[in-house]
């Protein structure tokens, strides 16, 4: 028996070599071949690191995390193979360094072609059971992924290209196998990628901003302008014009309660007259005209410009328009309300709107670019 065996190896090995003389790539395809039988499938859980103030994160039971699985889904993220002339990745309209905002008031695809709309910062996914995007059309992370991977407007691609590119790929499929335990190349699917994604998503979790510092953490004190922006923010009183109520919507701990609302921020005058129908895209009822998502904001410093078409380039353009207390139009939150702050209740606001930035979010290396 193992007279045979060796006998066989030997004859596989010389039977590589002759090929190998012939032509170089064949050999090229063994080592990668050799990598993928190698690779076995590594299981070991992702311990997500959650500040004790923020709630328990929601993940899903049939796409727990896993070391293997989040770090290919980052990998994934920063790869430009994603896209149709392979030179976007999902980091080039989400960058750490802004939040994994883009900067932009309107996201560019391929090509340069100008989106319709703000890319949003990538921030406690984990969190939200209300739908994705501005308008919430899609209802899970691991559905999202292929909207930008199919958008002429982004990367272009189809997913036979995708699922072809990785199957292809040198370090792709020993990757795959390690985090889903595929046993054959072609078992590399769209839908596993969408699963890599959504886990490396859901660990881009902040919470550790100087006002949770202080506030929760009980390190230190806020410096007293920050002290004035808290109470003109969470200090809600109907009728005191002084209190512009912000945390109605943009509440403690998460700095949104994700869900859809028209802020004021157009007139109309037929609530199918905006330019953005908004969450109407997803519901079809005609009141949802001119509705999108609270966002969240944390890191809100990190993020400009603002508005789901990133018509405010700073956080002084983003008051003045709340001041207005928006233009009656019939669907507005009852929450926007005309309010009167001093130049100095500005700055303060802007203070403690400042505090929410986490810089170890924004530095941490377990998000950052693998490549
Ligand atoms: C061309 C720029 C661009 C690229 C590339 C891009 N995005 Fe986005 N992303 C956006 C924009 C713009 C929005 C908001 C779109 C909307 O509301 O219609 C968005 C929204 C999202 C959201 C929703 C967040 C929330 O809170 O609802 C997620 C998640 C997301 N993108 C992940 C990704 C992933 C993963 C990739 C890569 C597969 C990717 N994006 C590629 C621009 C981009
Ligand atoms: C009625 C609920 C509501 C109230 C009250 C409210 N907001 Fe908002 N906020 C929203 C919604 C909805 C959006 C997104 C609107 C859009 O893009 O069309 C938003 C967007 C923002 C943005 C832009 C965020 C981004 O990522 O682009 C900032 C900044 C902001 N709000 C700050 C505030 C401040 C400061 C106050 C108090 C003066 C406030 N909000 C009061 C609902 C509210």
């Amino acid at each position: 028996m193992h007279r045979i065996l060796i006998f066989c190896c030997f004859l596989t090995l010389g039977l590589s070599l002759v090929s190998c003389k012939k032509d170089p790539e064949i050999c090229v395809d063994c080592l990668e071949d050799l990598a993928f039988k190698q690779a076995v499938r590594d299981s070991t859980p992702y311990v997500l690191n959650v500040p004790s103030w923020l709630p328990k994160p929601i993940i899903p039971s049939d796409n727990v995390l896993t070391m293997k699985g989040v770090a290919l889904g980052r990998r994934l993220f920063y790869d430009p193979i994603l896209s149709k002339d392979s030179t976007q990745s999902c980091a080039s309209c989400h960058s750490l360094d802004k939040s994994f905002t883009d900067g932009l008031p309107l996201s560019k695809g391929e090509k340069g072609l100008v989106g319709i709309r703000n890319s949003m910062a990538l921030v406690n996914l984990a969190y939200n059971t209300r739908g994705f995007f501005w308008d919430g059309r899609v209802n899970s992370l691991e559905n999202q992924v292929l909207h930008p991977i199919e958008d002429p407007l982004e990367m272009n691609n189809t997913i036979q290209e995708v699922e072809l590119r990785l199957r292809r790929s040198k370090m792709y499929p020993a990757l795959f196998k390690e985090a889903f335990g595929i046993t054959a190349k072609n078992e590399i699917t769209i839908d596993l990628l969408a699963r890599a994604i959504a886990q490396f998503e859901r660990t881009l979790i902040s919470g550790n901003s100087r006002y949770d510092q202080i506030i929760w953490g009980q390190k230190g004190f806020p410096e007293e302008d920050e002290a004035r922006g808290i109470e003109l923010f969470f200090i809600e009183f109907a009728g005191n014009i002084n209190h512009p109520g912000c945390s109605h919507c943009h509440f403690n701990p998460l700095f949104t309660d994700n869900q859809f609302r028209n802020n004021g921020l157009d007139y109309v005058a037929s609530l199918l007259d905006f330019k953005d129908p908004g969450r109407r895209n997803t519901t079809q009822n005609i009141n949802d005209s001119g509705r999108f998502r609270v966002p969240t904001l944390r890191n809100i410093a990190f993020t400009a410009p603002y508005m789901h078409d990133g018509r405010f380039k700073t956080l002084e353009e983003v008051l003045q328009q709340y001041e207005k207390g928006g233009h009656g139009v019939i669907n507005e939150d009852p929450n926007i309300l005309p309010f009167k702050l001093s130049d100095r209740d500005k700055k303060d606001l802007i203070a403690f709107l400042n505090m929410l930035s986490d810089p170890s979010f924004i530095n941490n290396k377990d998000f950052s670019n693998p490549f």
